[in-house]
C-alpha cells in the first residue's frame, strides 16, 4: 500500500518542502525532482531509496518506460521470452497465466524501494528483470556504470497522452472528480506529466541507444504492433538469447507473442479481478491496446498544438511521431 505523507523520512519531508509543485494529475500536487515530475509525494521516498540503495548486477535487464507507454506488454513479452527455456507454454501453469506483468517484474521506484528500504532480492534469480520510469540521468550511478541491459519502450505521445488521461481518471474516480481533457493535455504540452516531460524522457533514451546499442535497446510500441515477430526477434538478440532455428520452426516467437497479447492477457480472471500489492487494480492496465485511439478525443486545436510540440522538440533526432 501506499505511505501516507506523514509516514515519510524526515529527509523526503524536508527535501518535498524545497521542490518546485503544480497541480496534479492523480493526487493533489506533482513535484519536480532533479528535473522530471513525480505523481505523488510518496513516491519520492522510494526514488531516493532507489538512487542510494540499489546495487546494479552486470546481469540485470531493466525495463523503461514512460507510464502509459505499454510497460505492462513490454515486461510481459521480456518475461516469456527470458524464462522460455524454465516455463514453456504448454500446459496451464506459466506464470503469466496467474500473476500480472507488474508482479513479475516489479517497479524499483514504485514498488521494492516505495518503503523506503532496502528490499530483499534473494528471491530473484539471474538474470533479474527489474523496470523504472525514472529519466536516464536520475537512475542510479551502478546502473549507469555496469554492464546491466535498459530496454527503452516508446510510445506515440498522442496515445500515451489519450491513455494517460483515462488512466489517471480511473484512479481519481475514487476520491476526487475527473480531470477534464483540456486541463491535462495544457500540462502535458507544458512537460508537466508523470516522470516528464515525456520528450525529455524518450530523447535521453534514443540517444543513449544510438550511443551505446549493446546497452540500450529502444523499441516503439507501435512497431511492435505492426510486427511483432521481427521486434521480438530484436528483442532476442540484445539479451543475448536469440532463437534458434529449432525453436522458430516449433513457433516459439508465436507462442510467446500470443502469451502476451492484448486479447489473452486482459481476458484472464488475474487481470480482471485481482489487484497489485499497492492496491491498484489489474484490470487498469488493459484498455484498448491499439494505436492510434487519439483520432477519438483530439480537437483539431489540440492536434495543431501537439503537432507544434513534436515538431520543435524531435527535429533533428531522428524519432519521428
Ligand atoms: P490504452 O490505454 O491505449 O489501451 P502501461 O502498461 O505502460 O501502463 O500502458 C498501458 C497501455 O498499454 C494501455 O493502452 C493498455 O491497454 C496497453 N496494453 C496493455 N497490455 C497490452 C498488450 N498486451 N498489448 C498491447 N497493448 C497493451
Amino acid at each position: 500500500k501506499y505511505l501516507q505523507e506523514d509516514e515519510l523520512s524526515e529527509e523526503c519531508k524536508k527535501l518535498l518542502l524545497t521542490l518546485p509543485k503544480e497541480r496534479g494529475w492523480i493526487s493533489s500536487h506533482i513535484y519536480n525532482y532533479q528535473g522530471f515530475w513525480i505523481g505523488r509525494a510518496t513516491t519520492l521516498q522510494g526514488v531516493l531509496a532507489f538512487q542510494q540503495h540499489f546495487q546494479a548486477q552486470d546481469s540485470d535487464i531493466i525495463l523503461v518506460t514512460t507510464p502509459k507507454s505499454g510497460t505492462t506488454w513490454l515486461k510481459a513479452l521480456v518475461f516469456a521470452l527470458v524464462n522460455r527455456k524454465e516455463y514453456p507454454f504448454s500446459g496451464q501453469d506459466h506464470p503469466l497465466l496467474v500473476k500480472n506483468p507488474h508482479d513479475l517484474v516489479p517497479f524499483l521506484e514504485l514498488k521494492l524501494y516505495l518503503d523506503g528500504k532496502v528490499p530483499d532480492f534473494s528471491s530473484f534469480t539471474s538474470p533479474r528483470l527489474l523496470s523504472s520510469h525514472l529519466v536516464y540521468a536520475s537512475l542510479p550511478n551502478s546502473v549507469q556504470d555496469s554492464e546491466s541491459k535498459l530496454i527503452y519502450l516508446c510510445r506515440n505521445p498522442r496515445d500515451t497522452f489519450i491513455s494517460f488521461w483515462h488512466f489517471t481518471n480511473t484512479l481519481r474516480l475514487h476520491y476526487i472528480d475527473t480531470s477534464s481533457i483540456e486541463e491535462v493535455f495544457d500540462l502535458f504540452c507544458k512537460g508537466v506529466s508523470l516522470f516528464g516531460p515525456f520528450w525529455d524522457h524518450v530523447l535521453d533514451y534514443w540517444k543513449k541507444s544510438l550511443e551505446n546499442p549493446k546497452r540500450v535497446l529502444f523499441l516503439m510500441y507501435e512497431e511492435i504492433k505492426e510486427n511483432p515477430e521481427i521486434q521480438l526477434k530484436r528483442l532476442a538478440k540484445f539479451l543475448e538469447c536469440p532463437f534458434s532455428i529449432d525453436e522458430e520452426k516449433c513457433g516459439v516467437v508465436d507462442e510467446i507473442l500470443k502469451m502476451c497479447s492484448f486479447e489473452n492477457l486482459s481476458n484472464l480472471e488475474v487481470n480482471k479481478n485481482e489487484k497489485l500489492s499497492t492496491g491498484v487494480e489489474n484490470k487498469v492496465f488493459f484498455r484498448r491496446g491499439e494505436v492510434g485511439d487519439w483520432k477519438n478525443y483530439f480537437t483539431t486545436k489540440m492536434i495543431e498544438k501537439l503537432d507544434h510540440i513534436i515538431e520543435q522538440k524531435f527535429q533533428g533526432s531522428g524519432l519521428r511521431f
